[in-house]
């Protein structure tokens, strides 16, 4: 796992070098500031692992796995900002704003996403895959990041502050914002990993029931977390008013949609004829991660 994390963490130096003699150096500076350096790298481990449960090379999807934590990161900086979450930690240091300025923060965003696409298309990971199933990947991520992905669930958070949410739209929210870049970093490794069309729903459905589980875990830990070890500040969500699993069921009853999500997550992942023992351990570690 310590050596898959560090070639995740070389392999976004290198497919976003520093440039500080170059004009432009602010932006990318404040994209390596946010990407490199921190993040559990969650998403990026789970590309890696469904390339290789379907019998695929890691190098192979290293590119996927760059493209989705680019889009995480992304996600994080816009996050933050004053007129979203209002957070001046992340990662356990000033929120990306905080160091760079709103300005050049929402175009370090901007930048991250644009790179994702540009990794998940340049030649090397074309040339490694084939064209077709680049062209696969890079639609999922699109899909999964935008409207009625990521983007669709930031939305409909936003407007928890406006009028109490039903468990309904909790689940569709929650599945929004954070299931859907799960479900990017499953079903690209198992594209890039050169799995079945049933093996890439299989992926979808596993990271639905993950994502709603880390989702919630996030909201517990929001509640009752220790912000030094999060990285983070914590009763965010109170503050903002925001609905959560949490504040609508409370902690127990919200543990207890951890544990029911991630069952669900382990018997999917049973369709698989790989070894699932690494996907299995990685899922059930999260149920009770303090971090
Ligand atoms: C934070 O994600 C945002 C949520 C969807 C809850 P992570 O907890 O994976 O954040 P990093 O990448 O480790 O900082
Ligand atoms: C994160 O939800 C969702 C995205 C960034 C897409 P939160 O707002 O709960 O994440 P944290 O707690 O700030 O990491
Ligand atoms: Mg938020
Ligand atoms: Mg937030
Ligand atoms: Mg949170």
């Amino acid at each position: 796992m310590d050596d898959r994390l560090q070639r995740i963490e070389a392999a976004l130096e290198h497919f976003i070098p520093a440039r500080e003699d170059s004009l432009s150096k602010t932006v990318n500076a404040a994209m390596r500031y946010t990407l490199l350096d921190g993040g559990k790298r969650v998403r990026a481990v789970m590309t890696l692992a469904f390339a290789a449960l379907c019998g695929g090379r890691e190098e192979d999807a290293m590119p996927y796995a760059c493209a989705i934590e680019m889009v995480h990161a992304y996600s994080l900086i816009h996050d933050d900002l004053p007129c979203m979450d209002d957070d001046d930690i992340r990662r356990g240091k000033p929120s990306n704003h905080k160091v760079f300025g709103e300005a050049q923060a929402l175009i370090a965003g901007d930048g991250l996403l644009t790179k994702a696409f540009e990794t998940a298309l340049c030649p090397e990971a074309v040339q490694a895959i084939g064209a077709e199933r680049a062209a696969r990947a890079a639609y999922v991520l699109a899909e999964c990041a935008g409207e009625t992905g990521m983007v669709g669930g930031q939305c409909i958070d936003l407007e928890t502050e406006e009028k109490p949410a039903t468990l309904e739209t909790l689940r569709e929210m929650d599945i929004g914002k954070t299931s859907n870049l799960f479900m990017a970093a499953c079903m690209m490794g198992v594209i890039a990993g050169g799995g079945t069309e049933s093996e890439i729903e299989a992926a979808k459905e596993y990271a639905l029931h993950i994502g709603l589980a880390f989702q919630i875990r996030d909201d517990i830990l929001d509640a009752v977390g220790d912000a030094a070890e999060l990285g983070k500040s914590t009763g965010v969500d109170l503050q903002n008013g925001r609905g959560t699993y949490v504040t609508i069921l409370g902690v127990e009853r919200a543990q207890e949609l951890v544990e029911e999500n991630t069952a669900m997550a382990l018997q999917i992942l049973e369709i698989f004829p790989g070894d699932k023992t690494f996907l299995r351990d990685f899922a059930t570690k999260m149920v009770w991660r303090t971090k």
